[in-house]
């Protein structure tokens, strides 16, 4: 149910708290998780924690903001002692597919530059095998015909993600860009396919995240489960 799923998310975030030290700089993620994360957090810096950090989206920043969460500007030299983010699916060897909530360029970009990328998940994110949730993709408009082809060429029916609020338009990410959600039902080869699409011009990310989560906190009932890459 939909508020059993609800509180797994909440015992995630609240138990990816146990990876914050003062002083650490911090990546904040994207999406409902990551977002019940953000505000036990500023409940911690009230408390007096003191951390700095950088949001994957605009979204994230506001929360951020609002809750009063010291900010940094990206800049270079800057890296993140742990970035904590949610994921659409992940795996036992800890891939992901992320970018549900379109914020997949700026999630990657964040989780290159930390030193630990935890990821926080309610039981339904976790799966045997990636695929079943459309593979996410960040598209430069002018390019988006080009792209949809190259696409089903690789056997991924591709869909252009429309707006939830705004009827008739189609989405935008926070760089303005579009959103394409590929369905491939299964990926059996995660490290191909995602070399093949990252190749496609016009493709400025793909939601397939290989190799960067250290760990993942996954609630399923009352239990947190860790798991380690
Ligand atoms: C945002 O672009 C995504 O990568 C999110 O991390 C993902 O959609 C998880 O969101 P929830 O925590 O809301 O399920």
């Amino acid at each position: 149910s939909a508020s059993l799923q609800n509180q797994e998310k909440h015992l995630a975030a609240t138990t990816a708290l146990r990876w914050v030290r003062d002083g650490m700089t911090l990546g904040l993620g994207s999406g409902s998780t990551a977002a019940l994360f953000i505000r036990e957090l500023g409940e911690r810096v009230r408390a007096g924690l003191r951390i700095q950090a950088t949001a994957t989206s605009q979204a994230s920043e506001d929360l951020a903001r609002e809750v009063g969460i010291p900010l940094l500007e990206p800049r270079r030299g800057l890296r993140f002692d742990l970035t904590v983010d949610g994921a659409d699916e992940l795996d036992a060897q800890l891939c992901l597919i992320k970018g549900g909530g379109g914020a997949l360029l700026r999630e990657k970009v964040l989780a290159t530059a930390s030193d630990y990328l935890l990821i926080v998940a309610d039981s339904s994110k976790a799966v045997a095998q990636l695929g079943h949730f459309p593979l996410p993709l960040e598209v430069v408009p002018f390019a988006l015909p080009w792209v949809l082809d190259a696409v089903a060429a690789l056997g991924g029916a591709p869909v252009v993600r429309a707006d939830k609020q705004k009827a008739g338009e189609l989405a935008k990410s926070d760089q303005g860009n579009l959103l394409v959600d590929c369905h491939f039902e299964v990926i059996t080869t995660p490290v191909e396919l995602a070399r093949q699409l990252q190749s496609i011009p016009g493709v400025v990310e793909q939601g397939l995240f290989l190799g960067l989560a250290r760990a993942a906190v996954v609630a399923q009932g009352g239990q947190a489960w860790v798991w380690r890459a």
